[in-house]
């Protein structure tokens, strides 16, 4: 088996992503990384693996190197992977999985750790020992020894790892000079004799033995993780307290909100230059206009909703984000009907839209008129020639129908299947056509309004 605490000059980064938008993240990570000597970045279903290359004894590249992987937009949450193994026998017991506590690389965890995470003078002026030694009495005992088939274990063979956290059996009373933790387990595949649960616990009683650190499910400070997928075992160091899907920088946030991480991928296919006008024509709590603001800030945005309360909710996120970065507001935010945009023919270069589903918002009979209604609009305002826009929906029979349509001022450029939250949208990217069209000849329904 190759096995390794990971190799001294490089590493691995494991990150999921909105499952379905990995090539476009594969892409991106490729383009932010390029300063450094990126080995490998596989992608599959919901997830992405870097292997980057960086010297151990050069703490400040490293550092350099997390925190950028850290700003990538795509991925949700980053994991740096500090021991792996493949292939693992994980068909008998889970004494060999406890054994790989002490072979893990933790100098290159807590490092990681303190440059993300140390508040010397904060929450961590009372702990003592920030370091990577163990008790020096390590020797992990197992309370109760675990023989297979002991709580007849389910087989998990899902394709997504679902995360299992678990308290483990330990002294309940805690150290306050000590450092607190948790221990997940994602696992995936099949042939796994044990459920993650009890991988969560069986590791996590080892990780609090071998460093005498208290177990906090809530107010951790470290997270570690073990990921288990077929065959191989990683073991991670979690490189964020909050899940990246809407950054915290929605603080409004409306029941339809799109994640951040998939607003990235959108305007990532529309490739914004400099000076464009970028529009999100019906932002609902503006979490495309925010994306957009913070990746493309030498473009002008402009957001606009039909809805009074989208509005409101759009507003004081706008605001929260200028108090945040001492900021004048980025984004101009108009009320409006997009089937009657107030905006001059031929002057919007991208427009972006999660438009209603039709499920929790509208439904699928007003789509019939109001998607054909929005891309007419929208091709009367869009460039020709140079425009884009790039719609989702997970109502894909009024979206091929009303693209069908309007297929005088719109050609596909791309179509992406995106899972989000259990239901697979599509996103189409479309390119303008040359054929120019007049206000008089927009569709006009009746436009949705809540
Ligand atoms: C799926 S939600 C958008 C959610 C948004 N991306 C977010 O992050 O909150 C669709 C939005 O389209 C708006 N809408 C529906 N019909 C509209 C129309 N004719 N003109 C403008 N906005 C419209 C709704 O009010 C709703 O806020």
């Amino acid at each position: 088996p190759s096995m390794s605490s990971t190799a001294a000059d490089s590493l691995t980064f494991w990150c999921t992503c909105p499952p379905g938008l990995e090539d476009l993240a594969r892409d991106e990570a490729l383009e932010s990384l390029a300063s450094f000597d990126v080995r490998s970045v596989e992608a599959s279903r919901g997830r992405l693996v870097c292997n980057i290359a960086a010297p151990l004894a050069d703490g400040d590249s490293q550092n350099q190197l997390i925190r950028s992987v850290l700003n990538l937009r795509m991925p949700a949450n980053h994991f740096l992977v500090f021991y792996e193994c493949c292939p693992f026998d994980l068909s008998e017991s889970l004494d060999r999985l406890i054994d790989l506590v002490p072979q893990a690389n933790w100098q290159l965890a807590m490092s990681a750790w303190r440059t993300l995470f140390y508040e010397p003078d904060g929450r961590h002026s009372e702990i003592q020992n920030v370091g990577h030694e163990p008790l020096p009495d390590y020797k992990f005992t197992r309370s109760k020894p675990y023989q297979a088939g002991d709580s007849q274990p389910k087989l998990q063979s899902s394709e997504d790892p679902s995360p299992n956290d678990q308290a483990p059996s330990g002294p309940k009373v805690k150290d306050p000079s000590k450092l607190s933790f948790r221990c997940t387990c994602y696992r995936a595949g099949s042939g796994h004799s044990f459920q993650s649960m009890e991988v969560a616990a069986a590791v996590g009683a080892a990780v609090q033995d071998y460093f005498g650190w208290n177990v906090d499910l809530k107010n951790y400070d470290i997270e570690v993780v073990i990921w288990i997928e077929g065959p191989l075992v990683r073991i991670c160091l979690s490189l964020n307290r909050l899940c990246m899907d809407f950054r915290g920088q929605l603080v409004d946030v409306g029941s339809t909100a799109l994640r951040s991480t998939i607003a990235a991928g959108m305007i990532r296919l529309c490739q914004p230059r400099s000076g464009e006008i970028i529009c999100d024509c019906m932002c609902g709590s503006g979490s495309i206009p925010l994306e957009a603001w913070t990746t493309h800030q030498n473009a002008y945005h402009l957001a606009g909703d039909c809805h009074p309360v989208a509005i409101d909710k759009c507003a004081a996120n706008i605001a929260n984000w200028c108090q945040r970065w001492d900021q004048r507001s980025p984004v101009e935010l108009i009320r409006w009907n997009l089937c009657q945009f107030p905006v001059r023919p031929g002057t919007v270069d991208v427009f972006l839209a999660d438009l209603p589903f039709g499920k929790r918002l509208g439904s699928r009979r007003e789509n019939a008129s109001l998607y054909p209604a929005a891309l007419s609009a929208m091709a009367k305002s869009c460039v020709p020639v140079t425009g884009r826009a790039c719609l989702l929906s997970a109502d894909r029979k009024n979206l091929s129908r009303a693209i069908k349509l309007m297929s005088e001022y719109w050609t596909i450029a791309r179509t992406i299947g995106v899972g989000i939250g259990g239901i697979t949208a599509s996103i189409v990217l479309l390119n303008r056509t040359a054929t120019t069209k007049s206000a008089a000849s927009v569709v006009a329904p009746g436009a949705k309004s809540d």
